[in-house]
């Protein structure tokens, strides 16, 4: 191999790999060497602009911990993660959105109905709504994980006064696979932007804000793993999340209620009505 040239060097990169024994190890580095060797000639990559590119690499490297992946937060803003959301997430049931960096295990399992607003101030919200499997069964007993931030936007890891798991928590649905969360409406914010994924998005003369959003993770026995979000309809951001996470089958109306009696949940009046019923599939690959 002492003759590599512009015309060969593609290939022979792939042929370097022909002994691997994982064929779809092959398949995928193996196309990631074409579009990337086809990304660099495209461009006519400068040895100054892959340096640049290194050095990205580089930096999200130092600033990464065990609480902070920028090499994730990297893929989120260049629509990575949600084409893979697209690609792998399902084609009939609720469609998936980014996890993103700020899901901690572990939050209290609360009864159906039950309030996490705690020490919160903000508009009130009764999100509810029914679990079913992809034939449209209701399914009890199916865990949801909920996240989200305060009324200022703000997620537990920045609220530390209001405890670890604020406006966190796990609810297992009923006999007829229902859950229902008091809570406060979230606000937009902004994704970490004083690392190089700033950088980034400042090249791009981007910005750094996600729409407002309920982080949900549903799990039942014998279904598919479904992480998602559901946004507000009248957020300013919905149009322009910095992640690419929204997706119109997400977007909720929040109903305004000045009556309490309107639902069967003890909550006070005046506060928001949200609708949501999950459809998962069955587990195995995405349907
Ligand atoms: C979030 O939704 O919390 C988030 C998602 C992607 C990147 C940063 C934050
Ligand atoms: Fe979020």
């Amino acid at each position: 191999m002492r003759n590599i040239s512009l015309d060969n060097i593609t290939a022979t990169v792939q042929d370097s790999m022909r002994g691997a024994a994982d064929a779809r190890f092959r398949e995928v580095i193996g196309s990631l060497v074409t579009h990337l060797h086809a990304f660099a000639r495209e461009v006519h990559l400068t040895h100054e602009e892959w340096n640049a590119g290194l050095d990205f690499l580089w930096r999200a490297g130092r600033i990464s911990d065990d609480k902070r992946n920028e090499f994730v937060l990297t893929s989120d803003v260049l629509g990575l993660s949600s084409l893979v959301d697209l690609l792998d997430g399902s084609s009939s049931g609720t469609e998936s959105s980014v996890l993103g960096p700020f899901y901690v295990e572990g939050a209290p399992i609360v009864p159906v109905g039950a309030s996490i607003v705690g020490d919160n101030t903000g508009e009130r919200v009764l999100m509810h709504g029914t679990v079913f499997d992809a034939k449209g069964r209701p399914l009890p007993g199916a865990l949801l994980d909920f996240w989200q931030t305060d009324a200022d936007g703000l997620y537990s890891q920045a609220t530390p006064h209001k405890g670890e798991f604020n406006l966190r928590c796990r609810m297992r649905t009923d006999a007829q696979g229902r859950y229902a969360l008091q809570t406060v409406k979230p606000r937009y914010y902004s994704v970490p932007y004083d690392g190089p994924v700033g950088d980034l998005l400042r090249g791009g003369a981007r910005h750094a804000w996600r729409p407002s959003h309920f982080h949900v993770l549903v799990t039942a026995p014998g279904q598919r793993r479904l992480v998602t979000e559901l946004f507000a309809d009248d957020d300013p951001y919905i149009d322009a999340d910095a992640v690419f996470g929204v997706r119109s089958s997400l977007v909720l109306h929040f109903e305004r209620r000045d009556d309490a009696a309107a639902v069967p949940y003890p909550i006070k009046a005046p506060f928001f009505e949200v609708k949501f019923d999950f459809r998962l599939d069955a587990e195995g690959p995405a349907a």
